[in-house]
């Protein structure tokens, strides 16, 4: 099974060691163990220490109840056995994908988004039919489009909302027509759903999982929870055929997530509201220093992202991102990630959560070579 390079993942392997300004990073500033522990309201020293009493067993092979039962509490109406661990949202993608997709299926896949999501149907050998994602349509669905993509032979659409790179989130009733469409060919929907949890106005944001019967989520520890060195990502579904088939692919490929990567999971989602608490002033902050710096700044241009933890930005310069996106990083110190990254061009991805100095500075490094070039 031949596979292309992951163009983000190999970007990101080659450069990011090299950042002094990094964002190309699109977890929220992550935590420590000891700031997940106090801000649990427990004693880190001791419980560190009561720690060194766990034997190191497989632990729970589906997932402990009380993970379960909280990644469950992020939905409205999932029950935990219809929720599967695995290793990072990553690993989800990758379990779905495999388990579900044939040679003989055909899939859509929106574009921009994860690479997991075209090329590895690609490598399966089945057909991937690409849905353009367009600034003039602030980086939505055209269920125009949608519609004219699908047939009879389409196993599943594949989305990521809120998306990365451009930060769109797509409003319930849009989700719902998506749904509609699915249904009308049978199709799953596979909703690659890491950035969802933090919104604008406080406001519930919808999962496909709850929405669609044959939806499917796949969330993770490591975005917007800061924890992505748990490696700990879930897929949830309502449909018992997705359950079985990748439970049945699971004990190929994970046997259980780690006890611990379970035990700090499962103390993150019990105090998931102080959290968000802390993740949201991160988020709204940066994303207003993010806006005033575009809106400063006649070089660029982007549509302002809602949701995640990303941006695309346009320049105005004739040079292709990749090149752009190297002189940054050896001439200024700063880590972006090139459109090409994405199969798009004349634009970058930034990612704005991480601490608002760097990002100033960052953002600034990248204004004085614009003006250099
Ligand atoms: C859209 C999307 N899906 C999945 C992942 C993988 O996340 P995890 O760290 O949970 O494996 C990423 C990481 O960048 C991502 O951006």
């Amino acid at each position: 099974m031949k596979i292309k390079i992951f163009k983000v993942e190999q970007w990101m392997n080659d450069y990011e060691n090299d950042a002094i300004y990094n964002l190309g990073e699109t977890c929220i500033d992550s935590m420590t163990l000891g700031e997940l522990i106090e801000l649990s309201g427990q004693n880190p020293e001791a419980y560190l220490t009561a720690l060194k009493d766990k034997r190191m067993t497989y632990g729970h092979i589906h997932g402990s109840p009380e993970l379960l039962k909280g990644i469950a509490s992020l939905y409205k109406d999932i029950l935990p056995s219809q929720v599967i661990p695995t290793h990072g949202a990553i690993g989800a993608n990758h379990q779905v994908i495999i388990s579900m997709i044939e040679p003989k299926d055909n899939m859509v896949s929106v574009m921009p988004t994860y690479q997991q999501h075209y090329s590895i149907p690609e490598s399966i050998g089945a057909e991937v039919r690409i849905l353009q994602l367009t600034p003039e349509n602030n980086f939505l669905l055209d269920l125009e489009l949608l519609r004219s993509l699908v047939d009879k032979n389409t196993k599943m659409i594949t989305i990521n909302n809120p998306n990365n790179p451009t930060g769109s989130w797509i409003p319930t009733d849009v989700m719902m027509e998506i749904a509609e469409i699915a249904k009308s060919v049978n199709a799953y929907i596979l909703s690659d759903e890491v950035y969802r949890g933090i919104s604008e106005d406080g406001s519930y944001m919808e999962s496909i999982a709850d929405i669609y019967e044959k939806g499917i989520s796949v969330g993770s520890m490591s975005k917007i929870f800061s924890l992505a060195g748990l490696r700990m990502g879930w897929i949830v579904s309502k449909d018992e055929d997705v359950i079985n088939a990748c439970l049945l692919r699971r004990d190929y490929d994970t046997i259980s997530c780690g006890q611990l990567d379970d035990l700090f999971a499962s103390l993150a989602l019990s105090n998931k509201e102080k959290i968000f608490d802390r993740n949201k002033k991160i988020l709204l902050k940066n994303r207003k220093i993010l806006d005033r710096w575009v809106n400063e700044t006649p070089e660029v241009s982007y549509v302002k992202p809602v949701a995640g933890t990303t941006a695309l930005v346009y320049y105005k310069n004739d040079i292709p991102s990749y090149e752009l996106c190297i002189k940054l990083i050896k001439e200024k110190g700063v880590l972006f990630t090139p459109g090409s990254c994405f199969e798009m061009e004349g634009c970058v991805r930034i990612g704005y959560a991480f601490d608002s100095k760097t990002l100033k500075d960052g953002l600034d490094k990248f204004t004085e070579l614009l003006r250099e070039i």
